[in-house]
């Protein structure tokens, strides 16, 4: 049997110049009380992980590689349990409601959405194409649909360059925006951001971190993002 604790990430909170004050009238969109996973039963992962982020705000979850940041955020989305992994004590809220029972599916109806580490882009599909299916769970008329197209293009004018391109054989950093790009279809309140630097050139990275900067600012989608990196993270957002 295997059992291991790892060191919890470290969390730091990007708070923009009002700081703390905004803080404080602002109730935490999400929040996490104290969760423990495990794997497989026995692998135990994570114990004792708490953090909030304040609505409309960007918060970074910094740790090594295997510190358990992935973890935390498929906890949330609910996609450990495609990975044999449970929530096994702590609760989770979203808007003030417990979320650990609901659906992967659910949940981005409810306004959350997680890009996954590693993009996960549908390759033989266009870069329009996969933005499309992003909106596959909202009731939106065609010309709806066109104007979301719109907006994301506008966040992302690489991607409407790319729009005809099959995602597969697109960059890896156009891929990344094509990934969050998509996310954004599903017009969430919040998005899980899991590692958006990995193996990308520091100016693609800077670029992405400016649209995640830009959609905070403008939309108001908080960010929960996970990152090794931490002079990316910090230097991107600070
Ligand atoms: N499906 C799984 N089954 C068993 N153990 C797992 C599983 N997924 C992750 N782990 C283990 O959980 C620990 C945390 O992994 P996780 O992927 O959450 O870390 P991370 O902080 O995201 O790392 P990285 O920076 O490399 O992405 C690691 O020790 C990993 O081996
Ligand atoms: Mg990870």
């Amino acid at each position: 049997m295997q059992c291991r604790a790892l060191t919890p990430a470290r969390v730091l909170r990007f708070l923009q110049p009002n700081g703390m004050a905004t803080m404080t009238q602002n109730p935490s969109i999400l929040t996490i009380n104290n969760i423990e996973v495990i794997y497989d039963h026995v692998i135990l992962v994570l114990k004792g992980v708490s953090l909030s982020v304040p609505r409309g705000k960007i918060v970074a979850l910094m740790g090594a590689n295997g510190a358990g940041k992935s973890t935390t955020l498929k906890s949330i989305s609910t996609l450990l349990r495609g990975e044999r992994g449970d929530v096994t004590k702590g609760s989770i809220e979203f808007n003030g409601e417990r979320i650990d029972q609901l659906t992967p599916n659910e949940l981005v109806r409810r306004g959350l959405s997680q890009v996954m580490e590693g993009r996960h882009c549908f390759g033989h599909l266009t870069i329009e194409e996969n933005l499309l299916t992003g909106a596959y769970t909202r009731k939106i008329s065609r010309s709806e649909l066109k104007s979301e197209l719109e907006r994301v293009y506008h966040y992302f004018p690489r991607l409407k360059l790319r729009r005809t391109s099959m995602a597969g054989y697109t960059s890896g950093g156009e891929q990344q925006m094509c990934a969050i790009g998509r996310a954004l279809m599903a017009k969430p309140s919040m998005i899980l951001l899991d590692e958006p630097s990995m193996g990308l050139a520091p100016q693609i990275v800077e670029e992405i971190f400016g649209i995640v900067q830009d959609l905070n600012k403008t939309e108001q989608v908080s960010f929960l993002l996970a990152e090794q990196n931490t002079t990316i993270s910090r230097s991107g957002l600070e």
